[in-house]
């Protein structure tokens, strides 16, 4: 009888919360193509990959992608069959607004949305949208991107036409995915489009204008769509959890945690505002260098209050962890983000993390730990895994690694539910296909599903991975 229960209690365990919903995740460049199809105009991704091609491994670029703009009625039939409760994809702001402006919108753009929302609902999937996955139109990169505070008011005017458009249908939006990526990788090392490098400046004055910008939208709903549409805003963050190396960093993981919450903590901690102790460290170390004022700019107590508690859910994108210590010379932060000249920290794998490839080293705890930290510094709320997935360099159909990445991940995430008290009620596969990976091309494949880039009607095979996460999703537990 004992042993009788122990079994049932394991088994019980493996089962996630009723009313768990999985999903898997793209994005626009990423996937669409039709680059220069109809009214669309070019987006930072665009100028970069054409104007760059060095940049990225393979020289290539997201032209036609997996050329979702055509085939996004194959994108839900892959999505069907896995039994996906949604998809996570983003909008592209210039094929919905090709000035930027929200003066003129794209029939086409709006066409194709409402294709695939509408497709996605008559299949039983519930669209989970993104509405800035990194493609600024290259118009308003003209006038600074980021780095321009008048963006906060465009995206504010792009976020208001596409919930007026879309908010009766879709019930889940993401403003901002990645900030980090957005500024740092951006602004800062420049690896990224716009590729602009603006070392220790460049991405801290980013990160006030992306802040301020999802806020607003934030409240736009709020203000002029919730009553109407009852959904649900947030934004996602991508956490590497960070580990010390020994007792003597311990306080350093600590405040890279915190710098990895740079954009999180003005939305989600109680007081608002920058994390005290990553706020404190640049402002004295811009007046050692003889800044007038801080290098990170401030918030009026009157931007504050408009920002603190912005959210409905926390996005969490997690893939590896990394371990703190401090920097020898010539060692970086492994991270596209504020270098070690910073903060004097370097950021590595642990040799004994075996799998992976590229950054994604795999280190299924970090999730777990990164959730009960999360929950530490701000409460008890809702939050949604928007991304976790693995790498290869081959496209491998029996992707076995894949598999034991998902599960590994999976299995942590029932012991940040089940023991940790953590309130996910989410969890997103990265990715549904293979598809452009940024800086990697097409050299890192991610897909559920296999996407062959040298057929013309870019054939859609589904690997190992996607049948296991069909099966996890059918059975609503690890206990396959
Ligand atoms: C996340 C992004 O950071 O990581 C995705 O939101 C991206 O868009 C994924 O594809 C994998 O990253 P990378 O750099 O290996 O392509």
């Amino acid at each position: 009888v004992v042993l009788s229960l122990l079994v049932a209690a394991c088994v019980a365990e493996q089962k996630f919360p009723p009313g768990f919903k999985f999903g898997a995740a793209t994005a626009a460049y990423q996937v669409e193509g039709a680059w220069n199809v109809s009214d669309k105009s070019p987006s930072i991704w665009d100028t970069f990959t054409h104007e760059n091609p060095d940049f990225i491994a393979d020289k290539s670029n997201g032209d036609v992608a997996c050329d979702s703009y055509r085939l996004w009625e194959t994108d839900i039939a892959v999505a069907k069959d896995m039994g996906l409760h949604f998809y996570r994809f983003s909008v592209s702001w210039p094929r919905l607004l090709p000035n930027g402006y929200s003066n003129y919108v794209s029939e086409d753009g709006k066409r194709y949305y409402n294709n695939l929302i509408n497709g996605l609902i008559e299949n039983g999937i519930e669209p989970v949208v993104t509405l800035y996955h990194w493609d600024l139109p290259q118009k308003l990169q003209d006038l600074g991107g980021w780095t321009n505070p008048e963006l906060a008011r465009l995206f504010e005017d792009y976020a208001k036409v596409a919930f007026g458009l879309f908010g009766d249908r879709v019930k889940t939006w993401i403003t901002f995915n990645e900030p980090v990526i957005i500024c740092d990788a951006a602004y800062e090392t420049g690896r990224m489009a716009p590729g602009i490098v603006l070392p220790g400046i460049g991405t801290y004055i980013c990160a006030k204008v992306v802040v301020l910008a999802h806020a607003r939208a934030y409240r736009l709903y709020d203000t002029k769509f919730r009553a109407q549409y009852q959904g649900k805003v947030g934004l996602t963050d991508q956490h590497l959890w960070c580990e010390p190396k020994n007792s003597d960093e311990v306080e350093n993981a600590e405040l890279i945690r915190n710098l990895l919450a740079l954009y999180a903590y003005p939305i989600y901690s109680k007081t608002g505002g920058w994390p005290p102790s990553v706020e404190k460290l640049i402002a004295e170390k811009s007046e050692k260098e003889g800044y007038s004022r801080s290098r990170l700019p401030t918030f009026t107590q009157e931007e504050i209050e408009l920002i603190k508690g912005t959210y409905d859910f926390y996005g969490l994108n997690y893939y590896t962890s990394r371990m703190v210590e401090t920097a020898q010379p010539g060692q970086y932060l492994y991270w596209p983000m504020t270098g070690s000249s910073e903060f004097g920290l370097a950021l590595s794998p642990d040799p004994s993390w075996t799998n992976g490839h590229d950054w994604l080293i795999s280190f299924p705890p970090g999730i777990r730990r990164q959730l009960h930290w999360l929950k530490q510094q701000f409460g008890d709320i809702e939050f949604k895994i928007l991304e976790n997935g693995y790498s290869t360099a081959e496209p491998v159909m029996f992707d076995e690694e894949r598999v034991n990445y998902y599960k590994d991940h999976l299995e942590q995430v029932l012991l940040a539910i089940n023991e940790d008290k953590v309130n996910v009620t989410a969890y997103t596969a990265w990715s549904l296909i293979d598809n452009f990976e940024w800086i990697n091309g097409y050299t890192s494949r991610f897909g559920l599903v296999n996407i062959d880039f040298n057929d013309p009607d870019r054939k859609r095979t589904p690997r190992a991975s996607a049948h296991y996460y069909a099966a996890v999703i059918k059975s609503h537990s690890l206990d396959l």
